[in-house]
């Protein structure tokens, strides 16, 4: 089997991307809070766009794209310690292979200098992308309930969490109970 390479898009993955981003919305609408009709209409180079302005990284067998993960990042002075990790998708048939958690390294990767902190959202019945998070380290923090709605049902998201810098409460307590220097 030809090696895995994992780089990221650009403006020239816009065609590629947007047939692996319309097979993921149409495929599993609960896994992913944009609905297929929202960006249906866009042609290649509206996502070319998009990808020129963020930070998404493909995973690549040839020159097929296999999967995909964006890294969200925000300006806002109160903002920008964090970031979100969305659009997480991996083509069926190259599944279970370690996709997933590659794209997944690349982005912590990416974001350790960057940000303290990377949060997603993930539906509570998708144990695969459950696992995959946890796997890495996300940590649950909370549940939004009824956060999607399809047609007449709705779902519920988990709110993970991976706490990368500047979190006392996971420092070694003795970082910060050391007894203050006596003197004699
Ligand atoms: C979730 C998804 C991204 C996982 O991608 P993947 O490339 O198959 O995952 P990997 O092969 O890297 O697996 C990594 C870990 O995830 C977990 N995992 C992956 N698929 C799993 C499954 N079907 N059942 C249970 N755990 C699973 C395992 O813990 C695995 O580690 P292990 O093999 O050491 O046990 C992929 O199934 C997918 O694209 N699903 C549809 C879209 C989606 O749900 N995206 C997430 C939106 S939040």
């Amino acid at each position: 089997m030809d090696a895995i390479t994992i780089r990221r898009l650009g403006a020239v993955d816009g065609p590629a991307y947007r047939s692996l981003r319309l097979e993921a919305l149409e495929r599993h609408p609960a896994s992913f809070g944009t609905a297929l009709e929202d960006v249906a209409g866009h042609g290649p180079d509206w996502f070319g766009l998009r990808l020129e302005q963020s930070l998404t990284f493909g995973a690549f067998r040839s020159d097929a794209l296999l999967g995909a993960a964006t890294l969200a990042l925000q300006e806002g002075a109160k903002l920008r310690h964090k970031g979100d990790v969305t659009g997480v998708y991996i083509r069926g048939e190259a599944r279970g292979l370690g996709l997933g958690a590659a794209l997944l390294d690349r982005l912590v990767a990416e974001a350790r200098p960057r940000v303290e902190a990377l949060r997603l959202t993930v539906e509570a019945e998708n144990h695969a992308a459950l696992r995959l998070y946890e796997r890495l380290g996300f940590r649950p923090y909370g549940r939004e309930r009824r956060a999607l709605k399809i047609g007449d049902r709705y779902h519920d998201e988990v709110l993970m969490e991976l706490v990368l810098a500047g979190d006392p409460a996971l420092e070694p307590p003795d970082a910060h109970h050391q007894e203050s220097p006596r003197a004699g």
